[in-house]
């Protein structure tokens, strides 16, 4: 499963990529709103730090609306994908864009049906939110596994992102069921990488490595 980041902090995307495990990022109206700066430049930023796969999700509300506002976003950076609402004119115009060769993300994804709708359409990604389904008490591990199926027994192209994660778990969970892609908030990001027997580990390294190099530098004097 590939990860892609889920935000449009710049700082975050430069901690995180450092780490080199990012394939790509995933933006929203929510979160480039809580940044402050020119909206465009912060995407082809964004297409710099990660080099891979960019969505910037379209605002109108009809199909046209959406491919004149796709077309200016695909022009900011080769990696930059359009993200569409799922609803019919989001669909639509995802087909449209299809045709035209530029890349799709079909978002706020809850049910396998939609899922397949996208698909049909020509998306090159969908978005499931599984964190947004776990808070109205749905079971978003079995609509996610059913996306999964549903797109494997009808050897669909469109790849499965899981999105709306909220914890570590959700992670594993979309890496089990087989999703292509995972794109994950970086407080999230900074919760899968510790682990307090890592840390106690790292601290007994430490501690065990300079005692032995203290009694090997009073091995020495003795010696010489
Ligand atoms: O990728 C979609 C994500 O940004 C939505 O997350 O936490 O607002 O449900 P959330």
């Amino acid at each position: 499963m590939e990860l892609y980041i889920d935000t449009a902090n710049i700082e975050d995307i430069r901690e995180i990529a450092a780490w080199g495990v990012l394939s790509g990022a995933t933006t929203n109206p929510t979160l480039l709103s809580r940044e402050s700066g020119d909206y465009d430049e912060i995407i082809r930023e964004i297409c710099d730090l990660v080099g891979g796969p960019v969505s910037a999700e379209v605002m109108s509300e009809d199909a046209e609306g959406m491919v004149m506002e796709a077309e200016r976003l695909a022009g900011l950076d080769e990696n930059v994908v359009i993200k569409l609402p799922m609803s019919p004119e989001g669909l639509s115009g995802a087909r449209e864009l299809n045709g035209q060769g530029v890349k799709t993300n079909v978002t706020l994804v809850f049910s396998a049906n939609q899922a397949l709708l996208a698909a049909r359409a020509g998306a090159t990604f969908v978005s499931p939110f599984v964190g947004r389904l776990d808070d109205i008490g749905h079971d978003s591990s079995q609509v996610l596994s059913d996306i999964v199926e549903v797109f494997a027994v009808n050897e669909f192209s469109t790849k499965v992102i899981a999105a709306s994660i909220r914890h570590p778990l959700h992670v594993t969970e979309a890496a089990l069921l087989g999703c292509d892609i995972a794109t994950i908030p970086p407080d999230v990001y900074r919760k899968m990488v510790k682990h307090p027997l890592t840390d106690r580990g790292i601290a007994s390294f430490k501690n065990d490595w300079e005692k032995a190099q203290a009694r090997n530098r009073e091995a020495a004097e003795r010696l010489g």
